[in-house]
């Protein structure tokens, strides 16, 4: 595929509202290998994401197989050691207010429909361990942008834009993602298993693979606020 995609993609295209309206979050893949020409196609697309000056600060570590296994190992047991989150970029703390009530509906739909109850505290381990296996999905792309831009807001805002482009370039493509910090959380483990040079800042990571529609919360779909609510239009008639 071009830099520029062609008109006529290779697959049938769906429109761009199928895409945004059916994207959602997928936690639950088959086992089946992504072929890189695919995961190729998709960073194409992704990466005409808008950017600030052009500047594109944005790079892939695209990981699979051994590799992505040992991340997998390397998350969880400094988890269940009680190693704390060494996630580079920052973090207000907890949520609070409208933004903790939307945190927590989320979790009640995805616990709900695998139907985890409230005090089975093992079933909730067991999916904060699934996240920290990044849901034993076949693919994971880090999200990396130079570290020479490290501290300002606009590296991020940038690759906050190309991971949105990417998840709904995966969709279109019959691919599923979730967009995930519990993968990144132990920076170390990343950074060795993936190859990632320090002069990189790990900003996120992007699990991915073909859906599993069998399984329950993949068929969440999870609620906006309103345009009402979030929208303030000025100086318009009416
Ligand atoms: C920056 C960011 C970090 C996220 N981290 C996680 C995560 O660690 N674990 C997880 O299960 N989902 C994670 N998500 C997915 C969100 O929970 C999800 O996008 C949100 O609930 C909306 O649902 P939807 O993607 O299905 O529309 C993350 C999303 C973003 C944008």
């Amino acid at each position: 595929m071009s830099a520029v995609p062609a008109s006529v993609p290779a697959t049938e295209p769906i429109a761009y509202d199928d895409v945004v309206l059916g994207r959602r979050s997928i936690r639950g893949f088959l086992r089946k290998p992504v072929p890189k020409s695919v995961i190729q196609d998709v960073l194409e697309l992704a990466i005409r994401a808008p950017s600030s000056y052009n500047t594109q600060p944005w790079n892939f570590y695209v990981i699979t197989g051994e590799p992505l296994e040992r991340i997998r190992r390397g998350n969880v047991e400094r988890n269940l050691a009680g190693i704390p989150s060494s996630r580079e970029i920052r973090s207000h703390g907890e949520y609070g207010g409208k933004h903790r009530d939307r945190q927590i509906d989320v979790a009640k739909q995805l616990f709900g429909a695998m139907g985890i109850e409230r005090h089975d505290k093992a079933g909730r381990d067991d999916w904060v361990l699934r996240g920290f296996r990044q849901f034993d999905a076949p693919v994971s792309i880090a999200v990396t942008y130079d570290r020479s831009i490290h501290g300002g807001d606009i590296g991020p805002f940038d690759c906050g834009g190309v991971t949105n482009a990417l998840v709904n370039a995966a969709w279109s493509r019959g691919l599923g993602c979730v967009i995930n910090s519990q993968g990144i959380m132990q920076t170390p483990v990343v950074r060795e298993h993936a190859g990632i040079p320090e002069d990189q800042v790990i900003m996120i990571c992007i699990a991915m693979g073909y859906p599993d529609e069998s399984f329950p919360a993949n068929a969440v779909v999870s609620r906006r606020k309103s345009i009402d609510e979030a929208v303030v239009f000025v100086g318009f008639e009416g």
